[in-house]
């Protein structure tokens, strides 16, 4: 018997972890400085209040801090959450309904050894995952023992996956589903009518719907439509089998933070309570205020956006129809069609120092063999507007060269 539990050598190395190793001999230009696009880690200054709030509440780092948040931390999250989704939002009761989370990565991780068990007739739950998917909800099925189901969200589906091709075989044995909207890499919203018909399918076949909406406040004309919104809307207003992800990071600019929330069906809230007790920490309390501050300020999410929409339609200048580019409903991503994204990502690093993510590497075939993001590259949209532009235009330029190679 291995020392190591075998799950974890079954992982395939992370995204980031596999573009190291294609590019590993690959020099890049001399001389040129590197742009990196491949990873969503948000640059824009976090707001000032951060740390403010962070400095103010600076008495309470003696203390360990309440697993369920602070009172304060609780309300402000509640509010947040009537004001963004307003009746939807009133669902949630930030005392039975809401625990924060210390980054939602790790949240989304946990919430599958929360909800995956063992099956009765010996049959093996699923975990059902849209394909290409955020690499941690493979990792965190994988982990649990359920078999990850990976679901293609290409084009022809608007990028997300088809809820009327799902066998109900599969639904029967299905413990959790994560869907991500917007999504990333490829930045499709999910309207009201899909997520009622998501959560329906929740209901009927009893699973979790987890709904990850780290990129809702970074959005490009409307605001998307959250889950908690759907529920309300929707038989009988009820959170059942539901639950929703928010954080920080991308919303403040404050990935180092670690803090966003997960909140929705109190029966699955306090089974990932009790989970908590045991494999976490709380989030420490001077971060719970810093926290709190952020979700009651709307101000410096409305300027960070702004400074995102417009690099969108820098890019939108730049690209105009070239390699299927398209304004992302919500995000920071650009999804682009080159063909062979490791091909691409290969020699853009080669010839232009520019650093994009293949998107064979956050998918997996589908059972017809095929990587629904073999063709695309990913790219975060991240650095300021100039960098971006700029590399954007050299990307072009090679591509356009490759077309004639
Ligand atoms: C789709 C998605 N979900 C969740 C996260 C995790 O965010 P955090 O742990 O910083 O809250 C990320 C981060 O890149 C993400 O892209």
């Amino acid at each position: 018997m291995s020392m190591l539990n075998d799950r974890l050598s079954a992982l395939e190395d992370y995204p980031f972890t596999r573009l190291r190793t294609l590019l590993t001999d690959v020099p890049a230009p001399e001389g040129r400085a590197a742009v990196d696009f491949s990873i969503g880690d948000p640059k824009h200054p976090s707001p000032a209040l951060l740390t403010e709030a962070m400095a103010a509440a600076a008495e309470s780092w003696n203390r360990y801090p309440p697993i369920a948040g602070t009172e304060d931390w609780r309300q402000a999250v509640g509010d947040w959450l009537a004001w963004r989704f307003g009746e939807g939002g009133r669902l949630i009761d930030p005392d039975l309904a809401l625990l924060p989370a210390s980054g939602t990565r790790e949240a989304l991780f946990m919430l599958a050894s929360a909800c995956v068990g063992s099956m009765s007739g010996g049959s093996q739950p699923a975990v059902l995952l849209p394909n290409p998917f955020y690499a941690v909800y493979v990792g965190a099925a994988q982990m649990a023992g359920a078999e990850p189901v990976f679901l293609t969200a290409d084009q022809r589906l608007g990028f997300l996956p088809d809820l009327d091709a799902l066998p109900a075989s599969l639904l029967d044995r299905t413990a959790l589903f994560y869907l991500c909207s917007p999504a990333n890499p490829q930045g499709a919203a999910a309207d009201i009518a899909y997520l009622q018909k998501a959560l329906s399918l929740a209901r009927r076949h009893g699973f979790v719907l987890a709904v990850d909406e780290c990129y809702s406040e970074i959005y490009d004309r409307t605001p998307p439509t959250g889950a908690l919104e759907a529920a309300a809307a929707f038989d009988g207003g009820r959170l059942d089998n539901l639950i929703v992800f928010n954080s920080l990071s991308k919303r403040s600019s404050a990935a180092g933070l670690r803090s966003g929330f997960i909140a929705g069906d109190p029966t699955v809230i306090a089974a990932f309570r009790r989970l908590r007790g045991y494999a976490s920490a709380g989030m420490p309390m001077p971060i719970q205020a810093a926290s709190a501050a952020l979700w009651r300020d709307e101000a410096h999410v409305a300027e960070n956006r702004d400074l995102y929409r417009a690099k969108i339609d820098a890019a939108e200048r730049i690209m105009g129809n070239s390699l299927g580019f398209y304004r992302p409903d919500g995000g920071f991503f650009l999804w682009l069609d080159v063909g062979d994204g490791e091909r691409a990502a290969e020699r853009l690093w080669r010839e232009q120092a520019i650093r994009v993510l293949p998107g064979a590497y956050i998918g997996r075939p589908a059972q017809d063999g095929s990587n629904p993001g073999r063709s695309f590259v990913r790219l975060a949209l991240v650095h300021d507007i100039g960098v971006v532009a700029d590399a954007l235009a050299r990307l072009k330029g090679t591509f356009s060269a490759m077309a004639g190679d």
